[in-house]
């Protein structure tokens, strides 16, 4: 979490990093701050609350000039979110400052060890440790800025994304990544920095993203040299060209991120199932699942690892994979995988997905998968990511920049590949006819112009958010392949709206949430045509004979649940394993505008992150 960005060349270094904050604050928005060096003095603007807030204090201080600069928006970690504890931070002689995002674990001790040699803190972070931990070795050593970081961060346990200037070097930017992410934009005789390309995407294409233990030495006229941080192997700085455009990152005519990402699905899906699924042909191809087939075809049990909304996709591809390719599926938290000795073998194949391939429960969760010797295939959307680095091989979902912090497309591509998967194996082990096969291809391809369908319920959705915006409780329900897109949808409003929502299996209502159930409670209640359609309505009728207030997500036409409900919001028919691409949607419509009648941030909700670099 946090947002790092920073600037060295011939424009002004402000603009760039204010707006760049601004693209970044997805990461974290609890403080920001802004250092720029104007050719004799050092500058630092910082505060509490949001980057808007920042660039109204250095408009007023007049902090706004100089060609190099280094930004943050901040999710806090360690102290509160005040003035004093937001970054850059300053070293003990005023020379050095620093941006970091991640966690420095030892910073106690660092801290303590520091203080005995006269050093003193302003304030409570690990990040004020970490600067003038580099300044004392730059002392100690008298050597150049690059040199003192290495060796300071050889000193130190963690995770970091750095960018740290001296102000009596003020031509050169020493950056650092491991575990957090940091790329860095080759401009014409100008570098930008960030932790993803957003806040660069409209001065240059080209980007080096470093590799975890990796640093950079970025000076004006001069080439990028990126070294090894331990060991000081000089590495051939590799420049990719950026898939990324202005428009993806903008919010366009949407009021928010959260309604562009959910009105992209039918656009997102799409992508991610072209040019890996020829329907004519009846050919799924997938080069990760390509090249490792023998492992799909020989795994005695899937394991999936994530967190979120990801963990809910995850859900679902359990009810996938188990349906069509009988490999036995276990779905686990990433953070509490880690922590309980699991059994993982040799032949397992552990499946990571991550929207933004940063999160660190799942990324630990693969690294000990593979140190237990199993094969790990990530699903990430974020290109380049550390997850979709870190694994043997992967599958994109090509949903786009997801920008709200509350996931939408991410978990319909996801479902999306994932189902892709799952038929490509069932075909290959022979479980699954070949016009069932051709079947679920044709209707997979038809799932955007559902989606399409479903997003036009949006003003009648709308009515309902305004008749129960101002419950207290929530209840879902779903069944089979719907149950985790009850707890999806009661994740969705608890995070935008702070409203309290529970999502349950339909029939385990009765073994203790049904207690909750008065004529205050709203109860949505997913309850299309296939699967265990009638097992659901008796589900409902328990509900209404407890005087529950009923929201139900039925297939078009259904006029038996129409007689129950208090609401029904209408989906089209599909295969019932690709019901939740569309059951989905208006549970994201309505959290939407429940937050919205409530006035509350929905892209920026309280204490949240959309990358979640901390375990
Ligand atoms: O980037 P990831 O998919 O790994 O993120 C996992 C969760 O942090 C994420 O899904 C989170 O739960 C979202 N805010 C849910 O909307």
């Amino acid at each position: 979490m946090c947002g790092i960005v920073g600037y060295i060349g011939h424009r002004e270094a402000y603009p760039i990093v204010i707006k760049g904050l601004q693209r970044l604050e997805y990461r974290g928005y609890d403080s920001a701050g802004i250092a720029l060096y104007d050719g004799s003095n050092l500058n630092v603007c910082k505060t509490k609350g949001k980057v808007a807030d920042l660039k109204t204090k250095s408009e007023n201080e007049n902090i706004t000039k100089g060609s190099i600069g280094i930004g943050h928006t901040r999710w806090a970690t360690h102290g509160v979110p005040n003035d004093v504890n937001s970054h850059p931070h300053y070293s003990n002689s005023g020379n050095l400052v620093i941006i970091h995002n991640g966690i420095i674990e030892n910073y106690d001790s660092l801290r303590k060890e520091l203080i005995s040699r006269g050093y003193s803190f302003k304030s409570e972070t690990d990040t004020e440790v970490l600067v003038n931990l580099i300044e004392d070795v730059q002392k100690k050593e008298n050597i150049k800025l690059g040199k003192a970081v290495q060796i300071a961060l050889n000193q130190v346990v963690g995770a970091y994304a750095i960018a740290v200037f001296d102000k009596q070097k003020p031509n050169e930017i020493v950056v650092a990544r491991l575990g957090s992410p940091l790329a860095i934009g080759i401009g014409e005789e100008e570098f930008f920095i960030a932790s993803d390309a957003s806040p660069f995407i409209e001065f240059t294409q080209k980007a080096i993203y470093l590799e975890d233990g990796e640093m950079a030495i970025i000076r004006t006229g001069e080439e990028v040299k990126i070294r090894k941080i331990q060991g000081d192997k000089m590495v051939d700085p590799y420049v990719q060209e950026l898939q990324m455009n202005l428009e993806q990152i903008e919010k366009g005519n949407y009021d928010h991120f959260m309604l562009k990402e959910i009105y992209e699905q039918p656009r997102a899906i799409t992508d991610t199932y072209r040019g890996r699924m020829l329907v004519d042909k009846g050919i799924i191809r997938m080069a990760g699942v390509d090249d490792n087939i023998e492992k799909f075809l020989n795994a005695k049990r899937i394991i999936v690892v994530a967190c979120g909304t990801s963990w809910h996709a995850g859900l679902v591809a359990e009810y996938i994979f188990e349906e069509y390719t009988r490999i036995p599926v276990e779905v686990e938290y990433a953070s509490e995988f880690i922590y309980r000795n699991p059994i993982i073998y040799k032949d397992d194949i552990v499946i990571a997905i991550s929207q933004s391939g940063e999160t660190a429960d799942t990324m630990a969760a693969i690294k000990l998968a593979k140190q237990n010797g199993a094969f790990v295939f990530g699903v990430c959307n974020v290109v380049g990511s550390s997850i979709s680095r870190e694994t043997h091989a992967g599958a994109y979902t090509h949903a786009g920049p997801e920008i709200g912090v509350a996931s939408t497309k991410a978990f319909t591509t996801q479902i999306t590949i994932l189902s892709l998967i799952a038929l490509k194996i069932a075909k290959a082990k022979g479980n699954i006819s070949k016009p069932d096969y051709q079947h679920h291809l044709s209707e997979l391809a038809l799932i955007p112009e559902k989606v399409e369908k479903a997003l036009n319920s949006n003003e009648h959705i709308k009515q309902v958010a305004e008749k129960y915006m101002s419950s207290a409780n929530f209840l879902y329900l779903g069944r089979g392949f719907n149950f985790p897109v009850a707890l999806e949808g009661a994740l969705k409003l608890k995070e935008i709206s702070y409203i309290h929502a529970e999502g349950y299996p339909a029939a385990e209502m009765k073994h203790g949430p049904i207690a909750l159930i008065d004529e205050k409670m709203p109860v949505v209640v997913i309850a299309t045509k296939k699967g265990h359609y009638q097992k659901v309505v008796s589900n409902i009728e328990e509900i209404k004979s407890r005087k529950g207030k009923i929201i139900a997500i039925v297939t078009e036409g259904d006029e038996n649940v129409r007689n129950l409900a208090d609401y029904v919001i209408e989906v089209p028919d599909t295969i019932e394993a690709f019901t939740p691409l569309l059951t989905t949607i208006p549970l994201q419509l309505l959290s939407y505008h429940i937050a919205v009648m409530l006035g509350k941030n929905v892209d920026q909700p309280r204490n949240l992150a959309k990358s979640v670099t901390v375990e």
